[in-house]
């Protein structure tokens, strides 16, 4: 039996909510074939679109630790299990590559069991999947990727995880420019303290959007989208952000901020067609500083 499966990229953080919120994107993501085989454990048999970059070791790769620990909690670990990962998707992107290919490792053993488990109780072991690429247990690239939509997580510990309404002509323009950030650097740049204003301010506007997703006020959705804590601190690694930002504004975006640790940045749009101007508004305004971008464009 062989079966073949896909998760998508994701943007997390959506900026108001570091480590908590994150939305699944159409187009880029990981595909997994698995194959049932002789003897017992996972095997990792090839990768491609990783630029020779990933682990083969089951154990030390996303995909295959989530496979192993889906397997573990199946009481199955004695199944002989090979796995192919197909990488579509930029690597070290901020678009959540190592967390789609940890979803598709738990998506891939359950498609091949025949679905011993609804997806929610695949989740923990997709994020310890994950947890091998960045050292850290959040959910906010794996719950979207793996359940898709956008997802808010009251708490990665236990994983209190919701999904949220999507107003029906919301769009994401993202922009991955062709810069390398790696997520620890990125997380080693933050304070640890914040004050009680900005604490204010990121609770005020995370409570803003939610409320706009569920009452589709896209003007509210709009308002919200600033994220006065992270944003301001990962900005400088971001070459021309705030040329970028403003160029997604003035084209018409209800918000923009950095794709989870970056380098992408995204934009929420109301349409895909001021999504596509605003991409395209981003994408110029890396292309003027000489820097080679990607744009996606997806409904959320
Ligand atoms: N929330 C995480 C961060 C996402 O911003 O560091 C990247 O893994």
């Amino acid at each position: 039996k062989e079966v073949r499966v896909f998760a998508p990229a994701t943007v997390a953080n959506v900026a108001v909510g570091f480590d908590i919120l994150g939305f699944a994107i159409d187009g880029p993501g990981d595909e997994v074939v698995a194959r049932l085989a002789e003897g017992s454990g996972v095997r990792i048999t090839s990768i491609s679109g990783d630029g020779g970059k990933l682990p083969l070791k089951a154990e030390k790769n996303t995909a295959g630790f989530a496979a192993i620990r889906l397997l573990e909690q199946l009481g199955k670990s004695g199944l002989g299990v090979e796995l192919e990962i197909h990488k579509k998707m930029p690597f070290g992107s901020g678009l959540g590559s190592s967390a789609a290919s940890a979803a598709a490792g738990v998506m891939a053993i359950n498609a091949l069991l025949d679905m011993p488990v609804p997806k929610m109780e695949s989740l923990h072991c997709a994020v310890l999947g994950e947890q091998i690429a960045d050292g850290a247990y959040h959910a906010d690239n794996v719950a979207p990727s793996l359940l898709g939509g956008i997802i808010f997580i009251r708490a990665n510990e236990g994983l209190d995880v919701h999904s949220l309404p999507i107003p029906d002509e919301l769009h994401a323009a993202v922009v991955y420019p062709h810069v390398s950030i790696l997520t620890k650097d990125a997380r080693d740049v933050l304070s640890p303290t914040t004050t009680l204003p900005q604490c204010i301010q990121q609770t005020g506007n995370l409570g803003g959007l939610v409320v706009g997703l569920y009452e589709s006020d896209y003007e509210l959705i709009g308002r919200s989208l600033q994220d006065v804590i992270i944003e301001p601190q990962r900005a400088q690694l971001i070459p021309g952000f705030s040329t970028v930002k403003s160029a997604a504004l003035e084209a018409g975006a209800l918000g923009c901020s950095i794709s989870g640790a970056g380098p992408s940045v995204f934009a929420l749009c109301k349409g895909r067609e001021v999504a596509q101007t605003a991409g395209a508004a981003m994408q110029q305004a890396f292309l003027t500083q000489d820097i080679p971008c990607d744009l996606f464009v997806s409904p959320i």
